[in-house]
């Protein structure tokens, strides 16, 4: 069997009636919002054959099921990176089992560095589109015709459009721009951030291009916003660290947090 049939069946076995509307991949100190699911079921990614062994602090391992409003949620706690195990590809299975649970939009959130200076720490930013040239492309050894996936938009703006209206709404801030995937796990040097900055990139990380790659692929509209947790390399002083990345990132996950309830809460 597969392993994403293996991952359905453990699935249906614990959430039976079990179907999804949005899946959430949730980034570094994001772990909160798994606390306002409702009927939540927590399974194990040590249970999902082809789900990630998270290797990095502040990634939870877990997928959990449950509704948030009339929403109903598939919710991944901890993703896998690139730069853990030198393939872009891990997230596949587990997008694909996404997918299968009948999630139609998918919503990634990431920790990133700010590259606009008036995008500080605690501030959130809405991913419009991505640069994706530091790392492989997840599809690279896929057959078939639909490897050649249509980037024109990335990311979904109706999607965007809302999660704009609900943070104006609640009077949060939400910057918008292209982040740039940077493979990690060391950060970049100034004098990257110098060309990113030329490229076009406002934030910077190491994850969710793969994913976005993988999930338009497989035809889920895609929306992502980014918890600037620094300004990138050469911006400031403070030297940059994953400790930094988790203290920062609780800042603005709170107001993420937010944003992700209330426009779950008007859904539908
Ligand atoms: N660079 C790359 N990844 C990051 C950063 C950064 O500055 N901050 C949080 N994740």
């Amino acid at each position: 069997m597969s392993n994403v049939k293996a991952a359905l069946a453990v699935i249906k076995q614990m959430a039976p009636a079990f179907n999804a509307d949005v899946a959430l991949v949730l980034g570094s100190g994001m772990g909160g919002v798994v606390d306002a699911i409702s009927e939540a079921i927590h399974i194990n990614y040590a249970d999902l054959p082809g789900f990630p062994r998270p290797t990095v602090e502040g990634h939870g391992g877990k997928l959990v099921l449950g509704r948030i409003g009339a929403v109903s949620v598939a919710v991944m706690q901890g993703r896998a990176h690139y730069y853990e195990h030198g393939r872009s590809d891990l997230m596949a299975e587990p997008l694909e089992v996404l997918r299968e649970l009948g999630a139609g939009q998918l919503i990634l959130t990431n920790a990133a560095g700010s590259l606009l200076a008036e995008a500080t720490p605690g501030n959130l930013m809405l991913i419009t589109d991505h640069i994706s040239l530091f790392g492989p492309n997840p599809l690279i050894g896929y057959h078939g015709a639909d490897r050649f996936v249509d980037m024109n938009v990335p990311y979904d703006p109706e999607i965007g459009a809302g999660l704009h209206h609900t943070a104006a709404e609640l009077g949060v801030p939400l910057f918008e721009g292209t982040y740039a995937w940077c493979t990690g796990p060391s950060f970049e040097t100034p004098a990257e951030i110098r060309a990113l900055r030329v490229m076009g990139a406002d934030a910077v990380g190491m994850s969710t291009v793969p994913e976005n790659i993988l999930a338009r692929r497989l035809g889920f509209r895609v929306a992502a916003i980014s918890n600037i947790t620094n300004l990138a390399a050469g911006m400031s002083k403070t030297a940059l660290s994953h400790e930094q990345t988790l203290e920062m990132a609780k800042e603005g996950s709170a107001n993420l947090i937010r944003i992700l309830l209330r426009y779950f809460a008007q859904a539908r």
